[in-house]
């Protein structure tokens, strides 16, 4: 899960991450006030989830609180690169005399921590990557070590940061490595962050990645979640425990495994091309134990998607028989009742098939079809949404 900037601005804050004050404000109205409550110069600065706010127009120094006002007007509404702003963030002003640049993130392809450190700030990150890799320090971070004030120092020597200048970063890198660690971040980036005319290492932007398989850890990350931006299916499927991803499509999936599913999603899509160019409309993973209640929580999910003109049931019995499966389809078809009117399309293949199929043969729904083979259930049940589109 992505953070906006006054969320991560918040969490540095709690981590004693130096930060300037931050007030988050919905209207001009809002930003007047907050920038009154700050005084001074203050910088109002579009709270969006993707990069490059500035160059858009989406940051603005404001010199008194009618300049605040104006700016947030120009801000708010203002479409980034898809998103819409709905939200500012009115910040002190920095009197900036340099700018550098601190990432700690999951180095993935290395099966490590990866710190990226310059002292050569404002320019796009990717762009100095490429043009000048020598300016851009990257150092691999032990897990179990971390970053102490002692690898934070060797780290600021290695991004060439003067002499007199290292004992100031340094405690601010091991802090934002307990941000890292101590919540359970994928990624923490501070582009830039700066040197102030009067000496201080402040973090003036916050991108923050948290691993969402850690949120067990943190019952705290569940405020965070941005409500607006959340699909109504997937958070009824979260409910449920549901493995689920909206998609764009027509063609209802069901599957138990998650590359059996993603297959599916392949073949449906190709089956698709014969039938009108019908496309899954979702990927959903019922996992091993396909209980009837699992089954009904999944179809009840996908039969609420007013885009699904049908449904593909695609599960190969292993640990979990196809018997079982095929009570859970004809059990949660009972259970959702009338509210169950889409057609769906099941191919049951693997452990105790036969039976399976016979569970189903004799349940009778006439809703029901049951097709012997992937790609034939595919192109069934992309034939079936595309007779109902
Ligand atoms: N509080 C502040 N006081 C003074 N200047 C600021 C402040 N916040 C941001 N700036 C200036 O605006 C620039 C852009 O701000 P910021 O990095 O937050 O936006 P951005 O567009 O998200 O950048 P990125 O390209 O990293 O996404 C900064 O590099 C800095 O020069
Ligand atoms: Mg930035």
């Amino acid at each position: 899960m992505d953070l906006f900037e006054y969320q991560a601005r918040d969490l540095f804050e709690s981590y004693g991450v130096p930060v300037l004050p931050g007030i988050i404000a919905d209207t001009p109205e809002e930003v007047r006030a907050a920038a009154e409550k700050l005084g001074g110069v203050t910088v109002v600065k579009a709270q969006v989830k993707v990069g490059g706010r500035g160059k858009a127009g989406g940051v603005k120094v404001a010199k008194n609180p009618d300049e605040a006002e104006e700016a947030a007007k120009s801000i708010l509404g203002l479409d980034i690169k898809g998103h819409v702003v709905k939200r500012v963030m009115v910040a002190g002003g920095a009197r900036i005399a340099q700018e550098f640049y601190f990432s700690v993130l999951l180095d993935r392809s290395n099966r490590t921590f990866l710190s990226m450190t310059s002292v050569e700030g404002g320019m796009e990150i990717e762009q100095l990557a490429v043009e000048r890799p020598e300016a851009l320090a990257r150092i691999e971070v032990n897990p179990l070590a971390g970053i102490d004030e002692k690898t934070a120092t060797e780290i600021a020597i290695a991004a060439n940061f003067p002499a007199d200048l290292v004992p100031k970063v340094a405690p601010v890198i091991a802090k934002l490595w307990d941000v890292f660690v101590g919540e359970d971040a994928t990624l923490v980036e501070v582009n830039p962050l700066v040197l102030t005319e009067e000496g201080d290492v402040i973090a003036l932007d916050g991108k923050v990645t948290l691993d969402e398989n850690a949120d067990f850890r943190h019952p705290n990350h569940e405020a965070l979640v941005d409500q607006g931006a959340v699909d109504p299916l997937e958070a009824k499927a979260k409910l449920s425990n549901l493995n689920y991803v909206k998609l764009d499509g027509e063609v209802g999936i069901i599957g138990n495994g998650a590359g059996l599913v993603m297959s599916t999603l392949d073949v449906v899509s190709y089956a698709g091309e014969r039938h009108g160019g019908v496309k899954p409309a979702n990927f959903l993973d019922i996992g091993g134990g396909a209980s009837a209640e699992v089954m009904a929580a999944g179809l009840d999910v996908i039969l609420n998607d007013p885009q699904v003109k049908s449904v593909f049931v695609n599960v190969f019995g292993g640990i979990t028989a196809c018997d079982a499966v095929a009570n859970g389809i004809v059990g949660a078809l009972a259970t959702l009742g009338a509210a169950a009117t889409k057609p769906l399309v099941v191919r049951l293949d693997g452990n105790n098939v036969v039976e399976g199929r016979a569970i189903l043969a004799e349940a009778n729904n006439p809703l029901v079809t049951v097709v012997d083979t992937m790609d034939e259930a595919a192109d069934k049940a992309a034939e079936l949404a595309h007779a109902a589109a």
